[in-house]
């Protein structure tokens, strides 16, 4: 049995991830680690929460004193860090808590894994670790920064993060880089482009078009709208990292792409049709601040070394996620008629 500490499982992608594991891998058992901040949420892992090898924790990464409890009782075999600040609208209002979970967690993780996964020193002085632990970072597209009219994101382009949020992911991932260098710890970086799909909370651009677009308010595009952004299905990003987690090289680096670039609004019209509602509900309102215009990857390296590739195409991914918002009304309702409405009120009134 592989035993996992899967940090933010109670987000988005991590309460996905979560349940991919539990039904691909018999052999799997999961502690889920995530303080349950605004974007945490226990509705996301309700259906799971009765499995005897998925345990819910409520706590902090940076809190040091419990992931050395929780290392002392379970002796994990994998850590997958999730957990973070992810919006970067919030981080340009409050960059100061991006950078505590974003950077000084990882740290935190980084530096328990590194104490008990040890056994013992070559005698080189470097660190020696227990065969089959793997730390795995999950980082973002977001560290390269941005695009002109063409161009691939590579494995190999430099680091340019433009906001905060970025900043402190990329600060993250050359952290975890370093463990890997200075004590050959073993250690995975993905970065990964954006994701939609079911449980993603709705400040993000498709569940909050699709949240004004039901309720005929309206839909705040920014700046022309003609940033472009590649799309990838939530459970092809949990089956990469699987992959990398599980069958890849310590030390490789991964990016995660759908090749599926699209322009916020060709998205926001797409949504806006498939419930059947009129263009007149776009308001085009004032731009991000710092506002990255162009994301697109190159993921030939993971289909050369692990054979990945998205197995969900756009057209099929988007019907599927309308599918589950109009489903899941009582989740978004939820969500969207409690600390929410400040949310929204506060970020959007100005623009
Ligand atoms: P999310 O905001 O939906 O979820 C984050 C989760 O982390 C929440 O459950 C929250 O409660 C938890 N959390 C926050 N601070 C914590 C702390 N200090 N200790 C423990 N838990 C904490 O985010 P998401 O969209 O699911 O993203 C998950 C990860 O994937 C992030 O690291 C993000 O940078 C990365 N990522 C996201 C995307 C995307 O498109 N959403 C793309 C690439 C990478
Ligand atoms: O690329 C990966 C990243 O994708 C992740 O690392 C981040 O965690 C995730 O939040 C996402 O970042 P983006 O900034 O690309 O996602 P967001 O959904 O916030 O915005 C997508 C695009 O839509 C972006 O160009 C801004 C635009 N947008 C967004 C909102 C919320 C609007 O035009 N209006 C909006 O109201």
């Amino acid at each position: 049995m592989k035993k996992f500490l899967v940090t933010g499982g109670a987000g988005f992608i991590g309460s996905n991830f979560v349940k991919y594991v539990l039904r691909e891998d018999s052999a799997a058992m999961i502690v889920n680690l995530d303080a349950l901040t605004y974007a945490g949420n226990l509705e996301n892992i309700e259906d799971i929460m009765d499995d005897d090898r998925n345990v819910f924790v409520k706590g902090d990464i940076a809190d040091r004193d419990l992931i050395e409890k929780l290392f002392g009782k379970y002796d994990f075999d994998y850590v997958v860090n999730f957990a973070a600040e992810s919006h970067v609208d919030r981080s340009i209002e409050d960059p100061e808590l991006f950078l505590r979970t974003n950077i000084m967690g990882t740290q935190c993780l980084l530096d328990v894994a590194k104490k008990f996964w040890q056994t013992g020193k070559d005698d080189q002085g470097y660190p020696v670790f227990r065969d089959g632990v793997k730390f795995l970072q999950v980082s973002t597209d977001e560290v390269y920064g941005a695009l002109g009219k063409t161009g691939l994101f590579s494995e190999v382009t430099p680091l340019a993060p433009n906001s905060p949020y970025s900043a402190s992911k990329a600060a993250a991932d050359m952290i975890a880089r370093s463990y890997n260098k200075t004590f050959k710890m073993p250690i995975n970086i993905t970065r990964c482009s954006n994701n939609y799909g079911p449980y993603q909370f709705p400040e993000k651009l498709i569940p909050l078009m699709f949240s004004n677009a039901k309720a005929d308010k309206s839909l705040p595009v920014y700046g022309d709208g003609k940033q472009v952004r590649d799309w990838l299905y939530v459970d092809d990003h949990c089956s990469a990292i699987y992959l990398v987690l599980t069958k890849a090289e310590s030390g490789e680096v991964y990016n995660i792409g759908g090749n599926n670039e699209m322009e916020n609004i060709e998205i926001v019209g797409l949504i806006l049709s498939n419930l059947g509602k009129s263009d007149s509900l776009i308001k085009y309102v004032q731009d991000r601040q710092g506002h990255d215009r162009r994301y697109a990857i190159d993921a030939s390296k993971i289909k050369k070394d692990l054979g990945w590739e998205p197995s969900i195409m756009f057209a099929q991914g988007i019907k599927m996620t309308i599918k589950w918002y109009l489903d899941n009304a009582k989740w978004l309702d939820s969500i969207t008629s409690g600390d929410y409405v400040k949310y929204y009120e506060k970020m959007y009134a100005d623009k």
